[in-house]
């Protein structure tokens, strides 16, 4: 009897004590847990490349109305095609303490050092549009275009229109960015397999207009009128090069066959017009999809580390109908 008593007033002793114990250490969930951020107490520093492309313009309208309409506080900065511009800006927002920060590296490289100290600000980042030559734990994601498979589809076009046979001079975007470098090789991985297609020459047209109007005069002071297809890197620097070819008494899209990459409405006209054949679409629209990504990324919510943007392909078949509804 005495022990059995015993053994009661042990196990009372042991549920008090592991019944005290559970409730003084777990806390309630709801003091635990971070507070759920919403989109209007995000705080976003964006360090945009500059305005060298109607592509470029296009991209900057899309993250600042985007930014406007979900009531983001966004800190903005045009670097002005300056990498060292950038770092500045990526600087400044760590001093801001900024949620997020996103930026479109002009070149891939050089950024590691600036990367690391937002990661140790413990301040994500998201690669919008172009990837940079960094370890993976320096970004959280990369949202944006496929850049090789739009030189692999440039590609596929060129040899559709030429039949396989034609002189090629290329316009490289910037050097160093990831889409001239991706849109160079994928253009390549497809045309080896075609002896016919020869590329003349290759330059450097930095994405701008009148770059590519000037190389352009170049390429047909060169080589006249052996020249028998362009393909340019971006929409802007093809219609640079349509003023040379019509200058030089040419016709753009006829005796050179015109394809290039980005799908903005002046090519969709261009192409109406019967002056560019081909433009390959990279979609600068990326304002929804960036700010989505920024919430989770906040929240701690799970993304994937490479987050494609959807793309087509334009030419006299369909430009016309995307025309009136385009928005860049
Ligand atoms: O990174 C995307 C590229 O940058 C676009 O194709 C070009 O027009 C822009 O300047």
């Amino acid at each position: 009897m005495k022990i059995y008593r015993s053994l009661i007033v042990l196990a009372a002793l042991l549920f008090i004590t592991t019944g005290c114990n559970t409730r003084s250490t777990a806390k309630p969930s709801s003091l635990s847990a971070k507070p759920v951020k919403e989109y209007q107490d995000l705080v976003v520093g964006f360090a945009q490349i500059g305005a060298e492309s109607e592509w470029r313009s296009a991209n900057t309208l899309s993250i600042k109305e985007e930014a406007e309409r979900l009531g983001v506080e966004l800190k903005f900065s045009d670097a002005q095609q300056k990498q060292e511009n950038q770092i500045l800006a990526v600087r400044k927002f760590i001093a801001m303490k900024v949620d997020v920060i996103g930026i479109s590296p002009v070149v891939e490289t050089g950024w590691e050092e600036v990367f690391q100290e937002a990661k140790d600000a413990g301040i994500p980042i998201i690669l919008v549009d172009r990837r940079a030559d960094v370890p993976e734990d320096l970004y959280v994601t990369y949202l944006g275009s496929e850049f090789r498979e739009e030189g692999r589809n440039a590609a596929r076009k060129m040899i559709e229109l030429t039949n396989g046979n034609a002189y090629i001079v290329e316009l490289q975007g910037t050097p160093d960015s990831a889409p001239a470098t991706d849109r160079y090789n994928g253009f390549r991985e497809i045309i080896k397999d075609y002896p016919n297609m020869l590329i003349l020459d290759s330059q450097n047209g930095d994405f701008t207009r009148a770059r590519g109007r000037e190389v352009m005069e170049y390429f047909l002071e060169e080589y006249g009128p052996t020249i028998s297809a362009l393909y340019a890197h971006n929409d802007d620097m093809a219609l640079g090069a349509i003023q040379a070819i019509e200058e030089y008494g040419l016709r753009p899209g006829v005796d050179i066959k015109i394809v290039s990459v980005d799908a903005a409405k002046v090519a969709l006209q261009a192409i109406i017009d019967g002056k560019i054949n081909v433009s390959v679409e990279c979609n600068p629209l990326l304002g929804p999809q960036f700010f989505e990504l920024a919430l989770k990324v906040v929240n701690g919510v799970p993304v994937e580390k490479r987050v494609p943007s959807i793309e087509t392909i334009f030419d006299i078949n369909n430009a016309a109908e995307a025309l009136p509804t385009r928005k860049y």
